[in-house]
């Protein structure tokens, strides 16, 4: 059963040259218990994608069009406040560089007591300390360590603690924006496995926001690739990463390691993403892809389903088929 849908949404900001196309088009859904990594280049959309499902954005954003629907409801729809009710206790975020989001001058077992308290009122003090004090265990945080200030803690330590704090209200579903970009590889891979066992644990979904795709192809059931603002490939982990079908997915596997530590054959891909004020009217990839033709650079690409649960966004790969 699905926990969220979002279909055609289209996200963007009013800038001083004019609007920018941050998301396209983009349709998804996720179901409850399940993961989807979304990757892509810096500026391809990720964060504005998070954002707007927890109708967070900047002042400047705008959602055009679409629907984002969870557990059924359109989250367009809602009054600020109703949003208020379900952010956190539904759907909780863990922002981009959250490690500096900890305020310094309060002890973390405070701002996580804040947030139950917040969204659970009717617990007690001694209540909400026990439910910290398990959230410690879970995220791997030394019990002892729960009176320390933010900054007392390592990196790692923060992150886990902000993890903690999305999982203070019992979320459905938490949005992870590249919750482990600042950290060593180590810790990195412990927040990855605890993330792993949050799912196991909670049933929460998870929604992955990386760069990385090995990281996503790590803990993801399903990936979504994005490039230039729109989603350009989508299916279940093992279709995407055995059978990468858009030439950007081809190239962004070959630009990381594999999950098996090969570096061999890293290729960096020449060129730049286009400009999302005034976007290309074909294929937004064109200027970069080695397999693109004439038409592709004049005609807007189209969905093609290689699978009923993989589909790329592709007029070559069209070709490939025999279409
Ligand atoms: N507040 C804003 N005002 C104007 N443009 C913005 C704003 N926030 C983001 N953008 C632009 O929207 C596009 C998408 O940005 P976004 O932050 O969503 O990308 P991203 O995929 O999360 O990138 P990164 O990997 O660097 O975090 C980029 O072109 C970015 O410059
Ligand atoms: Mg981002």
């Amino acid at each position: 059963m699905a926990l969220l849908v979002v279909e055609n949404l289209s996200v963007g900001y009013q800038t001083q040259n004019g609007y920018l196309h941050a998301v396209e088009g983009v349709s998804f859904s996720l179901d409850a218990g399940k993961s989807l990594g979304f990757v892509g280049e810096s500026g391809c959309g990720k964060t504005t994608l998070g954002m707007a499902v927890m109708r967070l954005l900047p002042s400047n954003g705008l959602i055009r069009e679409g629907r984002i629907l969870f557990d059924g409801e359109d989250l367009l729809t809602k009054t600020d406040e109703e949003m208020r009710q379900i952010r956190w206790q539904e759907i909780a975020m863990i922002f981009q560089a959250a490690m500096n989001a900890l305020n310094p001058v309060h002890r973390v077992i405070d701002q996580i007591t804040e947030a139950i308290y917040t969204h659970t009122p009717s617990h007690n003090k001694n209540e909400a300390h026990e439910q910290v004090r398990a959230l410690f265990k879970f995220v791997g945080l030394p019990e002892d360590r729960m009176r320390d200030y933010p900054h007392q803690y390592s990196g790692g330590m923060k992150q886990r603690a902000i993890i903690a704090m999305a999982l203070a209200c019992k979320p459905k579903l938490i949005i992870a924006d590249e919750p482990t970009t600042a950290l060593d590889v180590i810790v990195q891979d412990q927040i990855l496995e605890e993330t792993k066992s949050l799912q196991r644990e909670f049933g929460v979904s998870i929604i992955y926001i990386s760069h990385d795709i090995s990281i996503v192809a790590d803990i993801c059931h399903d990936i979504g690739v994005m490039y230039a603002g729109q989603l350009v490939e989508y299916g279940a982990r093992e279709e995407v990463f055995d059978n990468p079908s858009h030439p950007y997915t081809k190239a962004l596997l070959s630009s990381y390691p594999t999950l098996t530590g090969e570096k061999s054959q890293l290729m960096p891909i020449p060129g730049e993403a286009p400009n999302l004020i005034n976007p290309p009217f074909g294929c937004r990839f064109s200027d970069r892809c080695t397999e693109a033709s004439v038409s592709c650079k004049s005609n807007p690409s189209v969905w093609l389903e290689i699978t009923p649960t993989h589909k790329v966004l592709c007029h070559q790969c069209g070709k490939h088929c025999g279409e």
